[in-house]
């Protein structure tokens, strides 16, 4: 069988947030909002509890489409070009990006998330628990 070059992403939901600026990254941000998923996925989401860490993947669907001069980029804290894959710019060849949440509060399809840094309607394509490193 050929590999697949392609592949396509159905987001699983969307973001909320209702702050008129969003901060640079996640680390640096007090933003609390919602992540609104899609009813057919609320079983998936059951065992999300308050006070947990969760890795949010999702698209930066805002940003315009890559180009090469992008590969190096100066981030707004650092005063230097940096490599693209070594930063964590929304403008990147395939336009992912991965946030560590802090989660508040679930209901039945909304989690109530702290650490937005993600524009309002950015969709989510999927969501994965924070794994601490420990020692085998
Ligand atoms: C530097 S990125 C970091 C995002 C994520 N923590 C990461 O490392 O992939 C955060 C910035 O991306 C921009 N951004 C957020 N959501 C976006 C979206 N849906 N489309 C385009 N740009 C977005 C905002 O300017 C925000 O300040």
């Amino acid at each position: 069988m050929e590999n697949k070059t392609e592949f396509i992403f159905k987001p699983i939901g969307y973001v909320r947030n209702k702050s008129v600026s969003v901060p640079r990254h996640w680390s640096v941000s007090d933003i609390e909002g919602e992540l609104v998923i899609d009813s057919q996925y609320k079983d998936g989401i059951k065992d999300i509890k308050a006070k947990e860490k969760i890795c949010v993947i999702f698209c930066f669907h805002k940003s315009p489409p890559f180009s090469q001069e992008k590969l190096t980029q100066k981030p707004p804290h650092i005063d230097a070009e940096k490599g693209v894959f070594s930063i964590c710019s929304p403008y990147r060849p395939n336009p992912i990006g991965l946030s560590v949440l802090e989660v508040l509060e679930k209901s039945e399809n909304v989690i109530k998330v702290r650490r937005l840094d993600m524009l309002d309607g950015t969709p989510i394509l999927d969501i994965k628990p924070y794994v601490e490193y420990k020692e085998f």
